[in-house]
């Protein structure tokens, strides 16, 4: 039966969506992504191969799947054709990869509006990758988009206009001007090779609908860095929800048919922001070690938290969560105590819906319980029946609040770590 699919970080991104999307991609014959750019950092496991993907959807490690970029994307050319380049020398590019031309390109100007920002200290903690500025230039309608860029007949006024606009935008922000010849000079290259990849996407996933084919939209971060959402301003510049899979790539709303909400065992964030049940300390560390969390993109060390079930209910409500998935219950294990949120204290009254504001969010107090199961033999459990007490607390705990089922419960990085229900 065919299938469309939605796979969306159930919190603050990392949550592990390129593993679950390369295990659901099996079945695919098209993976698509459909929003953010090369801020995203996904890790895939094959064997002894770790392939980092930043911007290709997982399933392009996949022969006989079409991994495409949507037309809510941003790519940088240059990080996109170094990303292809090192999987061709891997022998790991198995899928066809198929560009929308109404994805917009990141330019040198957006990187550096992007760094210069975060630099006066008015920034966010972004990833510096100029995905804002990018998504602005878009809404103000001077950016160039992928395919009126590479075709000749479009690309001297698309590069203009982008240019033109860039350059004001530059000055006014006291950034230098990159030169436009060298921009100039590096579209030839970008034509040459992303050219042959410039195709027809959203006709193509429209077809794929159509003729009963399995499709995978693959989001990127997570429902709380929503720009609409999530904790606005600490945000991400794109919809990382369920409905982002829709404008992202051009198939109507109705043709999905599950949504799927990845979710760690635990919470981390990366970037400035609320994050109610942040944690420091001996625990903090162990879930960083343990857990590597350290940024795939940055390098960056990630906030920990404990498991937010006011977050992660809300996150089921906004997306329409068919599924869920629990990923790193075996980090858990060594702890001397696990707990999880189960309501926030707002002002005094218990709330289990979180506030819209972030600087509301700011000041709730997490109502936390201790898990009274163990975690111990978690990463040796080879079915849910042999999982620990603690992990079936904790899948009890999420369904009872998300009000779907815990399908899918993973306790390692490789592929064979994942035990389905
Ligand atoms: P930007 O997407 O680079 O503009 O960064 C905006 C916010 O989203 C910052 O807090 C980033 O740390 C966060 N962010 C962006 N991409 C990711 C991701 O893939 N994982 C986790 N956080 C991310």
């Amino acid at each position: 039966m065919s299938r469309t699919t939605v796979i969306i970080g159930a919190q603050w991104g990392d949550e592990g969506k390129g593993k679950i999307t390369d295990l659901l991609a099996e079945d695919a014959d098209v993976v698509a992504r459909f929003q953010g750019g090369n801020n995203a950092g996904h890790t895939v496991v094959i064997g002894e191969d770790k392939h980092a993907l930043h911007l290709l959807p997982s399933g392009v490690l996949r022969s006989g799947v079409t991994a495409v970029l949507g037309n809510g994307v941003v790519i940088d050319p240059d990080a996109l054709i170094e990303e292809i380049t090192t999987l061709r020398e891997k022998d790991a590019l198995r899928g066809e990869v198929l560009i929308s031309p109404n994805a917009h390109v990141v330019l040198e100007h957006h990187r550096l509006l992007d760094a210069a920002k975060e630099e006066t200290g008015a920034g966010i903690g972004t990833t510096k990758r100029g995905i804002g500025p990018t998504y602005a230039s878009k809404a103000s309608r001077f950016n160039a988009r992928i395919g009126d860029l590479l075709d000749e007949a479009s690309r001297e006024a698309t590069l203009n206009r982008a240019l033109e606009g860039l350059k004001a935008w530059c000055k006014a922000a006291g950034v230098k001007v990159p030169d436009a010849k060298g921009v100039k000079a590096r579209v030839g290259e970008w034509a040459d090779t992303l050219g042959p990849y410039v195709g027809n996407a959203t006709e193509r996933l429209l077809d794929a609908v159509d003729e009963g084919e399995n499709v995978i939209l693959e989001g990127a971060q997570g429902t709380l860095l929503d720009i609409d959402h999530g904790t606005y301003p600490f945000v991400t510049s794109s919809n990382t929800t369920a409905g982002g899979a829709s404008t992202g790539t051009g198939l109507p709303p109705a043709s999905i048919d599950r949504v799927w909400g990845i979710a760690k065992a635990y919470v981390t964030r990366v970037g400035d922001g609320p994050f109610p049940t942040e944690i420091e300390g001996e625990a903090a560390d162990h879930l960083v070690e343990v857990g590597n969390e350290y940024g795939t993109t940055t390098g960056r060390r990630r906030r920990v938290g404990w498991l937010d079930l006011v977050g992660l209910r809300w996150a089921a409500r906004v997306n329409g969560f068919t599924d869920l998935a629990l990923i790193k219950g075996d980090v858990l294990e060594g702890l001397e105590e696990v707990k999880v949120c189960t309501a926030y204290e707002v002002d005094g009254e218990i709330k289990r819906v979180p506030p819209v504001s972030a600087y509301a969010l700011e000041r709730v107090e997490p109502r936390f319980e201790t898990v009274a199961g163990s975690f111990e033999g978690a990463s040796q459990a080879t079915s849910f029946e042999e999982l620990p007490s603690g992990v079936h607390q904790l899948v009890e705990g999420i369904e009872d609040e998300a009000k779907c089922p815990v399908s899918i419960v993973s306790m390692g990085p490789e592929r064979s770590a994942t035990i389905l229900r």
